[in-house]
């Protein structure tokens, strides 16, 4: 059964790690994250973008997707499904649909209208015991057509809108969407310090995880971050191992083009990134 995202991330921020958000496209995706968290007995995020969930066929598609899996697949670790970057529609649907979380992305509304569509979906999700991660600040780069400049996030802001009892706040601190330019100043710890001391318990989230070093991201889960997402960097392994197979000419080899077959080494690439992140984010053996 789907959870909200609220007692994985209190027990991740409690115990200095932080769970990963991994986004969906499809089927085999959502499979190998799914199958990686059970197999590393860790709790999982799965993000569904507005674009990714339109590709699927719509939010009800996902939801039946994915209890399918978790049924099917017999996976017991604690696993949220999540809206990631929604808008204010976007999260009324997934609400509906039944996903167990959602974000609701106002940082592009002026401070007080944000403040007035959180409230309100605050008090739907409480009602529903659904999980909400509110965003301060802007993620820089470019998302699913989500376009942020990458201002850092103002402390006092953010306390502002953690008050409104969002169960995690995502404050940009330098952070980007998509690879990292050769010329990337580094996160800003100051910001991330200061936001810390306003919020207290509140378990921060670190957008844009693909390409952040590991020093960087250590740093940053001792600081307060307890939800990290990563969306490129599966994206990046599934085409290479694709490239490969497709390079050797393994698709034009007997039965090679079976999509079982040729979907298969980017599948297993996925299951790898998750590994390598649910072990640098501490999040093993914590389901
Ligand atoms: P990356 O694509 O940079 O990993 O960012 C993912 C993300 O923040 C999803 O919201």
């Amino acid at each position: 059964m789907l959870v909200s995202a609220e007692e994985m991330l209190t027990k991740a921020k409690a115990g200095k790690y932080a769970v990963g958000q991994f986004n969906i496209n499809n089927l085999e995706w959502t499979k190998a994250i799914l199958q990686t968290a059970q197999e590393l007995n860790s709790p999982v995020i799965l993000g569904v973008s507005e674009g990714a969930g339109k590709y699927m066929c719509g939010y009800k598609t996902v939801v039946g997707m994915v209890n399918g899996m978790l049924e099917e697949l017999n996976i017991t670790v604690p696993v949220a499904l999540h809206l990631d970057h929604g808008s204010y529609e976007g999260a009324k649907a997934c609400i509906e649909a039944g996903f167990s979380s959602i974000m609701f992305d106002g940082s592009h509304y002026p401070i007080e209208e944000n403040v007035a569509k959180t409230k309100e979906l605050v008090a739907i999700c409480k009602e529903k015991g659904m999980s909400i991660e509110a965003e301060v600040g802007s993620i820089g780069g470019e998302e699913d057509g989500v376009v942020g400049a990458g201002e850092c996030a103002d402390p006092e802001e953010c306390k502002m809108i953690a008050d409104l009892g969002v169960t995690m706040l995502a404050a940009g601190i330098g952070n980007i969407h998509g690879k990292y330019p050769e010329n990337w100043a580094g996160l800003s710890f100051e910001t991330l310090d200061a936001v810390q001391q306003k919020t207290g318990a509140m378990p921060l989230v670190l957008h844009g995880g693909t390409g952040i070093p590991a020093d960087m991201i250590q740093k940053a889960i001792s600081l307060g971050v307890s939800k990290i997402n990563v969306n490129t960097e599966c994206q990046l392994s599934f085409q290479e191992a694709t490239r490969k197979y497709i390079e050797a000419g393994k698709d034009l080899e007997g039965k090679g083009f079976d999509p079982r077959k040729l979907l298969a080494p980017g599948t297993e690439a996925i299951k790898q990134t998750v590994k390598e992140k649910m072990e640098l984010f501490g999040s093993v053996g914590k389901a």
